[in-house]
């Protein structure tokens, strides 16, 4: 997508600049105004459905975050299972904290596990950490990296253990041709703005199991059997009265939202393989960079490359010598156990090495051949 720039040097290279097919939006968000229909209803169940055939999973449900989704896969899972308080997750230091407090919000504990050259779960440390009390793991495709997901969710089925996987930078990760979600018991997705298939915020649950997928939908809707749109268009005589089976939480998408997705939906793929090709172009032009290191892209793998990362010393002025330049790359992650409230964590020393030395390179829509190109100068200049 072209940018209107006069003098590309200098040009800001921001990390994430979302793009959204702007009158195909308006066209979908203005059916919802014209229905007088913007909540949860009609666009919800029109994507679930899009989402599904797209990613053939057999479920899914529209929340209004990942952060969201990931508590109720872990609060529904726990109910299934008999998960009692205190019991543990083994789960990334090397994520957004969402992944570790949705472990924290169903009163369970987070175990980190280390990362490996992927920057995802290295499964021997996962087997390293597994307890008496371990029930189950949350993985992280990094960026839209699988890493070692398989070798994970065989570890998962050999031990026992549910397997939860946190796909926030996934939509349109393919391992081995297949949409990457049926790995484990759940898989969240996040549609939040920077995300590959932006709205402004929402996500998306993926149960393996028909009766969790039914349970989710009340409990997105404070417990509450039937939905409003439901019951508004149903032909029942008592329209008004529905029951309320449990405390839930207010957690379901709406359908601006799901206007939104559904748009973006239709490009994701194409949008992908723009990122994939930004990524290729950053790979040839740190080739044989010194003092730079590029993150491989795990074997069978076809990733969403949310993130393009390397790994450089003296971190922090490198950032700060790339924004002296104009560019404007982040970090993904600081290490959780950094975090006074994740602070008793067992060490992880490849994350906290990771974490000290990570850069996520500018990758969105609207970036040419030459922006990468004048990254990667800027990288090498301050770099060296
Ligand atoms: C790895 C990861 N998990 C979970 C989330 C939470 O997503 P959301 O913002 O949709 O709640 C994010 C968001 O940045 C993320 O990067």
């Amino acid at each position: 997508m072209r940018r209107v720039a006069s003098d590309p040097s200098d040009t800001p290279l921001h990390l994430f600049v979302p793009v959204f097919r702007i009158d195909e939006c308006l066209d979908e968000i203005r059916e919802c105004l014209e229905k007088g229909w913007t909540g949860l209803g009609f666009k919800t169940a029109q994507f679930e459905e899009a989402w599904t055939r797209y990613t053939g999973l057999p479920h899914g449900h529209f929340v209004n975050s990942a952060t969201a989704g990931l508590h109720l896969a872990v609060r529904l899972l726990k109910e299934r299972l008999g998960w009692r308080e205190g019991d543990e997750i083994i789960s990334t230091p090397l994520s957004f904290v969402s992944t570790n407090h949705a472990i924290l919000y169903e009163g369970l504990r987070p175990v980190f596990a280390d990362v490996d050259e992927y920057l995802c779960l290295d499964p021997e440390s996962v087997a390293s950490r597994i307890s008496g009390r371990t029930r189950a793991v949350i993985f992280v495709g990094l960026g839209g990296n699988t890493g070692r997901l398989e070798a994970v969710a065989t570890l998962c089925r050999e031990r026992g253990l549910t397997l939860i996987l946190d796909a926030a930078h996934m939509t349109g990760t393919r391992l081995h041709g297949r949409h990457v979600g049926a790995e484990g018991a759940a898989s969240v997705f996040s549609f939040h703005a920077v995300k590959n298939l932006p709205t402004a915020d929402s996500g998306m649950i993926c149960f393996a199991d028909a009766d969790l997928d039914a349970a989710v939908r009340h409990w997105t809707w404070l417990g509450i059997d039937k939905d409003t749109y439901t019951r508004t268009h149903s032909d029942r005589t008592y329209k008004w009265h529905y029951e309320v089976e449990h405390v839930g939480f207010k957690y379901h998408g709406n359908s601006i939202m799901a206007a939104l997705a559904l748009v973006a939906l239709k490009y994701v793929d194409a949008d992908n393989a723009c990122r994939r090709q930004l990524a290729a172009w950053y790979d040839e032009g740190l080739a044989g960079a010194a003092g730079i290191e590029t993150i491989p892209i795990a074997p069978g793998c076809e990733s969403a490359r949310h993130l393009y990362q390397v790994l450089v010393d003296c971190r922090d002025e490198v950032m700060v010598g790339l924004n002296q330049r104009g560019i404007f790359p982040g970090v993904h992650y600081q290490d959780n156990s950094r975090y006074r409230m994740y602070a008793d964590q067992p060490p992880c020393p490849r994350a906290r090495l990771a974490s000290e030395r990570v850069i996520s390179l500018p990758m969105h829509l609207r970036l040419e051949r030459d922006d990468v190109q004048r990254v990667c100068d800027g990288l090498r200049a301050v770099v060296t």
